[in-house]
């Protein structure tokens, strides 16, 4: 039989690496990246104290039962197909019940049941960012706004939180960034990875600030009750009429990580309408976020918190150890933090070296596994890393300890 010509190219296509798109050498997200050089050491023997990702459950805090209870009874109950792409109007009703008993009065209609907060970011940019379009994220950022608008080809403007006031926002930068371009303020507040937390006037300037520009603020309020005096308020309650886009999940305060299941609601403005259809159209080609958990939304806003107050104080008392530990370490400097689990400390690096080579070689010595600043954006000779601080005390001690150990040696043998 006659070789047909169409033979030849198939088969030197044989054996040929199959090209990934050009947009994943953008997209980063340094939590994970950094896992594989942990388990490269695991795999020779060392143990390794996994400081990278912030998930209470990994370190002992327990989803509460009725949440579970109403997970096991939804899939009991047949819950288990899909739903409507918005979610179930329970949930959604919950929600808006929630948003205002806190004060920002919003109808169940503006409320999108989401894939955990994070896929409330990438429906958000998604629907607000086209390519070359500009996003202001405060730096240092949680690493997936700047990885999806990698895969949206749009551009984040960087502005500077500053550790020398509380990593709150430097104003006087962020007005320095606007462009015509420009669609999108970030705000992460209670803050990640520095555990800031913003105060009434700075949240007033920074409304301002977007309402002058004609921007829409993403408020990521993931880290709301986890304030260690208290739930914050939400960011909307200090003007209703403000185009916000407000977003938090079952992860942190209800100890659900896994179940990816949170909520998005955009604020009662008619400017917001467009945006709110947006985010619905592109909703539905995801059918919808997990079924049976969509009723522990309703479980968990509706039914008892205590476990949150316990929560609190337990990171309350991490902050502290950590904050006095890490400022005893010569060369470090941490910020207290005032929610959440996370600290940024930063070291005085000597000249040449950088964070990732800090903490690669903290890492490799000590099994410690924090992840550096310039996965957050800062720049690497700046010196920060984050540390997710929710392991026992105890062991935070120790961890601290071996911490400070390495770094007088690392600091000795760079000079
Ligand atoms: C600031 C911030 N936003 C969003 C997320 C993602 O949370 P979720 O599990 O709700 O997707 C995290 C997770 O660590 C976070 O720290």
């Amino acid at each position: 039989m006659p070789t047909s010509k169409l033979a030849q190219p198939l088969d030197s296509a044989r054996g040929r690496p199959i090209p990934v798109a050009v947009r994943v050498d953008r997209f980063s997200y340094a939590i994970r990246n950094i896992v594989t050089a942990a388990q490269a050491l695991e795999a020779r023997g060392t143990r390794v104290r996994y400081l990278n990702i912030g998930d209470p459950v990994a370190f002992g805090f327990q989803t509460p039962a009725h949440l579970i209870e109403a997970v096991t009874r939804a899939m009991r109950d047949g819950h288990n197909g899909y739903l409507p792409s918005a979610g179930i109007l329970e949930a959604r009703e919950a929600v808006a019940a929630e948003y205002a008993a806190r004060g920002v009065a919003v109808s169940p209609d503006r409320v999108v049941m989401t894939t955990g907060t994070s896929e409330g970011i990438d429906l958000a940019l998604n629907a607000l960012a086209d390519e070359g379009d500009e996003v202001l994220v405060p730096s240092p950022t949680y690493p997936l706004y700047t990885a999806v608008l990698a895969t949206i080809n749009a551009r984040p403007r960087y502005y500077r939180t500053d550790p020398n006031h509380e990593w709150l926002p430097d104003l006087e930068h962020l007005r320095t960034l606007v462009t015509p371009r420009t669609r999108v303020l970030v705000i992460i507040d209670p803050n990640n990875p520095t555990g800031a937390v913003y105060p009434p006037a700075v949240r007033r300037a920074l409304i301002e600030f977007a309402e002058r520009h004609g921007l829409t603020i993403l408020a990521d309020e993931v880290y709301a009750d986890t304030t260690f005096d208290g739930p914050s308020p939400l960011l909307s309650t200090l003007d209703p009429d403000a185009p916000i886009i407000s977003l938090s999940s079952l992860s942190k305060a209800y100890l659900a990580p896994g179940w990816r299941t949170g909520w998005m609601v955009v604020s009662a403005t008619p400017r917001l309408d467009n945006v709110l259809a947006a985010v619905k159209k592109l909703a539905d080609g995801r059918l919808c976020s997990p079924a049976p958990m969509q009723h522990a939304v309703v479980a968990a806003l509706t039914g008892d918190r205590s476990h949150q107050v316990r929560f609190r104080r337990a990171l309350a008392e991490r902050a502290r150890v950590t904050f006095d530990a890490l400022n005893a370490i010569p060369g470090m400097r941490c910020v207290l933090p005032r929610a959440a689990f996370y600290a940024m400390p930063a070291l005085s690096l000597p000249p040449g070296r950088t964070d990732e080579d800090y903490i690669l070689e903290l890492l490799r010595a000590t099994g410690i596994l924090c992840v550096y600043g310039s996965g957050f954006g800062m720049r690497p000779e700046e010196g920060t890393f984050r540390i997710v601080f929710l392991a026992d005390p105890a062991e935070l001690r120790a961890i601290y300890a071996d911490i400070a150990a390495f770094t007088r040696d690392y600091l000795a043998r760079s000079s």
